[in-house]
């Protein structure tokens, strides 16, 4: 039994007051971005009627305000994954940024020629052109893990390429192409007996699991908020303090000095030695907000939930036999995306047929070139559930995708 009801809470979420083609708008590229609701809507509209000011850097009131505000959001950050205080939390524009915040600082500062990165084909490419550059730069040795037919990396592939010569190992908790929860607890526990320091990107799953970057013992974990429920420009990265604090600046400029001399200068504490330059304080209290909303439903039932709707539109999909499924048949090792293929159907044609159904879905290589290039497939078609999400949105789904080979002129 859940104890939220979805049609109710779909009500919160004004976009989907309206028709797309003439059919109930049925939002299923969650993955790529999520909607807003209400609550987020209404509190970024409250900060800018009341509180608006520059954080940090004035004695009258707005700005005590705005700075207050900025930092009660990095409070409920810090909650929300279970960081041990807030200098462990530095805003950023999202998971792109924060990942090259990491290379650039930590990876140029600490890795040195012939040391090893490693990472999993599956990344996206966020997770893969920042360690390109750093092993490019520092002569280092930049590795892939590879998965099994079902898109899972298999433990020896992990004790294989994670050795005494690894220094960083950057993985995705979930894979935003098949959905695969990869096991980030066994890669973080074989690095750090090897010395090395992990970076997990969260990108998609913070918004779906419970994340509790103490548990998990990660070094960096990595996440943006236009994923959940929260406006664009605005994410996050955790690091362990003892790793930040040995890192130097990323961008530099204002807000992240202590003093400034004519040719030198000494820098801020943490965590506003990584917040460089006027900051995005309505994109924060805007994070803040959706988590305060992604908490009173519960991410244990969000979770519980979307697996849920994975699993009956898996029951439904699977009846179809042309379409093709990537990704684990496990239900416990996957998160709430599917990406299919459908046979003789580029697509971005299914993709667009979908649409004219109402439903809404990513077609491409979704950000993750060598993926496709190691599944030997162009493109998926990609539905990424949410909370919002029904079983008649599914339904809808199905039928869109029963009719998509009819469009295109084949029998069924
Ligand atoms: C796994 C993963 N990493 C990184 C990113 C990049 O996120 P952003 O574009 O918000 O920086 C995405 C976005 O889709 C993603 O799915």
């Amino acid at each position: 039994m859940l104890n939220f009801d979805p049609e109710k809470l779909k009500k919160d979420f004004p976009i989907f007051n309206q028709e797309i083609n003439g059919r109930p708008l049925i939002y299923l590229d969650n993955g790529a971005t999520t909607q807003k609701p209400n609550q987020v809507i209404n509190e970024i509209r409250r900060y800018n009627e009341t509180s608006h000011g520059n954080p940090h850097r004035g004695a009258h009131q707005l700005s005590i305000r705005a700075t207050e505000e900025y930092d009660n959001a990095k409070e409920k950050v810090k909650s929300f994954i279970n960081a041990k205080s807030i200098e462990e939390i530095i805003f950023t524009r999202n998971t792109t940024e924060s990942l090259n915040l990491i290379a650039y600082s930590y990876g140029m500062e600490f890795i040195k020629e012939n040391d090893e990165i490693v990472i999993a084909i599956s990344e996206h490419h966020s997770n893969i052109i920042p360690w390109q550059k750093v092993a490019k730069d520092k002569n280092a040795i930049l590795k892939y893990m590879y998965l099994d037919e079902e898109g899972r990396i298999p433990i020896d592939e992990i004790e294989s390429k994670i050795t005494s010569k690894t220094k960083l190992v950057s993985i995705a908790h979930m894979s935003n192409v098949l959905g695969t929860i990869h096991p980030i607890r066994e890669i973080i526990e074989r690095a750090h007996e090897l010395g090395a320091v992990v970076v997990v990107d969260g990108a998609q799953s913070t918004p779906h699991i419970k994340v509790d970057v103490q548990d998990l013992n990660a070094d960096f974990y990595v996440f943006s908020g236009h994923k959940m429920l929260a406006p664009m420009g605005i994410g996050v990265l955790y690091g362990k303090k003892e790793l930040l604090e040995n890192m130097p600046p990323f961008l530099t400029g204002g807000d992240m000095i202590e003093y400034v001399y004519e040719q030198d200068a000494t820098f801020a504490p943490l965590p506003f030695k990584f917040e460089a330059g006027t900051q995005n304080v309505e994109g924060a209290i805007g994070l803040g907000a959706a988590i305060d909303y992604l908490q009173s439903v519960g991410l244990n039932e969000i979770e519980k939930y979307e697996k849920f709707l994975v699993e009956y539109a898996l029951n439904k999909i699977l009846d179809i036999p042309y379409v093709n499924i990537q990704g684990p048949k496990d239900l416990s090792m996957r998160g709430g995306i599917i990406s299919f293929t459908i046979d003789d159907v580029h697509p971005h044609d299914i993709s667009t047929i979908l649409d004219s159904y109402g439903v809404a879905v990513r077609a491409g290589h979704h950000c993750a070139q060598p993926l496709m290039r190691y599944l030997e497939l162009p493109a998926t078609a990609r539905a990424s559930f949410y909370l919002y999400n029904t079983k008649e949105d599914i339904d809808q789904f199905i039928e869109g995708i029963k009719n998509v080979r009819k469009w295109l002129g084949y029998g069924s």
